[in-house]
């Protein structure tokens, strides 16, 4: 059995890592090692019946080096620190990270296998030894709208996205709960008084909003907000995650002539589903019906929602996606500015699909 070390298991991706390990009985097909970064030598957890004995240290690169395999939720600090120097100590085996880290170097391939399988096995024949997951947002399109890119027919894609807060970290995401919780405070006493006047509520939600939500992880009000920036600014006024959508998408498919794929990111107060709205220029005019077959043959985790207003109102929401493997997809319309021009919307899961999943099913690849 492959012995495989499982570093940042205890975080937010790697616990729903563990949970669909579970679910999937990897463990039962690998000998687990895990390891820590502060708590070496304590009992190691047990996930699908089997313990890895104690923890092992993270920053140990013998006992890294005794792995076959070794999948990173530990996020990007850890891979630059210790990847390369384990690397450089000649260890050979492969290394799977939820990071963005190595995502871009040539010696890695992002993997998403419903939409890159081949590329991934190709990679795995030819040597490759280094493996990444994609970001959430170019994961869930293309698990979302794959079939259109398979076929050939984009021209390009502009991507607005909707983005979670855990996209951000656990720490976000308990600060949009309570700045859910300090607008309601704010406002409990109008808000049980049928007679209370809306624009007073209002007054004091704006005011609540701006004073007294918390800011520690984001940098302005989630709650009851938007913010139109995620991630670093760069010098063409892209922020980073969405310079990531063409790059990213690009390398997953292994274009050989780039689609241009660009649209702003903005973080909104869902929890852990990720949205976009995509506008999708075709290369030619095809029927909508034929789009929409293309669309729902993308892989067996497109949830297809036809383009009717309570359908689509019931299952392509947050509330109907998260914590499952379905990638919704609908209000897919003809737009106005030609026939070649098609409109999507759509949603996953951004701790599934946008995570965990990938890294779980490069696991079995490997294992295969
Ligand atoms: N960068 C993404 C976000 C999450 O901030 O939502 C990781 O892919």
């Amino acid at each position: 059995m492959k012995k495989v070390g499982l570093v940042g298991w205890r975080g937010m991706v790697g616990s729903v890592l563990m949970q669909r390990m579970q679910e999937e009985k990897d463990f039962d097909l690998i000998e687990p090692v895990f390891f820590t970064t502060s708590q070496a030598g304590k009992a190691a957890p047990e996930f699908g019946g089997k313990t890895g004995g104690t923890l092992k240290d993270a920053h140990n690169l013998d006992e890294l080096a005794a792995m076959d395999v070794i999948i990173s939720c530990q996020g990007g600090d850890y891979t630059n620190d210790v990847f390369r120097r384990l690397r450089a100590s000649g260890w050979n085996g492969y290394w799977i990270d939820a990071a963005s880290t190595l995502r871009m170097e040539d010696d890695t391939v992002i993997i998403l296998d419903p939409v890159n399988d081949g590329l991934i096995r190709n990679a795995v024949a030819n040597g490759v030894k280094n493996f990444a997951g994609g970001n959430c947002t170019n994961s869930i399109l293309l698990m979302g709208v794959g079939g259109l890119f398979r076929e050939n027919l984009v021209e390009w894609v502009s991507s607005m996205t909707y983005q979670a807060a855990s996209g951000a970290g656990a720490n976000n995401m308990r600060e949009l709960v309570k700045g859910m919780g300090v607008i309601n405070a704010a406002v409990a006493d109008d808000l049980a008084n049928p007679a209370s006047a809306i624009l007073e509520i209002d007054r004091k939600v704006a005011k609540a909003i701006r004073e007294d939500v918390p800011t520690e992880f984001f940098p302005a009000p989630l709650a009851g907000g938007l913010i139109p920036w995620i991630d670093k600014q760069l010098e063409n006024g892209q922020s980073k995650e969405e310079w990531k959508g063409q790059a990213e998408v690009n390398k997953i498919l292994g274009t050989e002539h780039t689609i241009p794929v660009d649209g702003l990111c903005v973080r909104i107060g869902a929890m852990r589903c990720h949205s976009l709205a995509l506008t999708i220029k075709l290369k030619k005019d095809l029927p909508l019906a034929e789009i929409e077959a293309l669309i729902q043959s993308s892989n067996p985790w497109v949830k297809w929602v036809p383009n009717d207003r309570s359908i689509t109102e019931q299952n392509l929401t947050p509330a109907a996606i998260t914590g499952g493997l379905e990638v919704g997809v609908g209000r897919v319309r003809k737009l106005n500015m030609g026939p070649e021009y098609i409109s999507a919307f759509v949603i996953g899961d951004q701790l599934l699909w946008g995570a965990a999943e990938p890294l779980r099913r490069m696991l079995r690849i490997l294992l295969d």
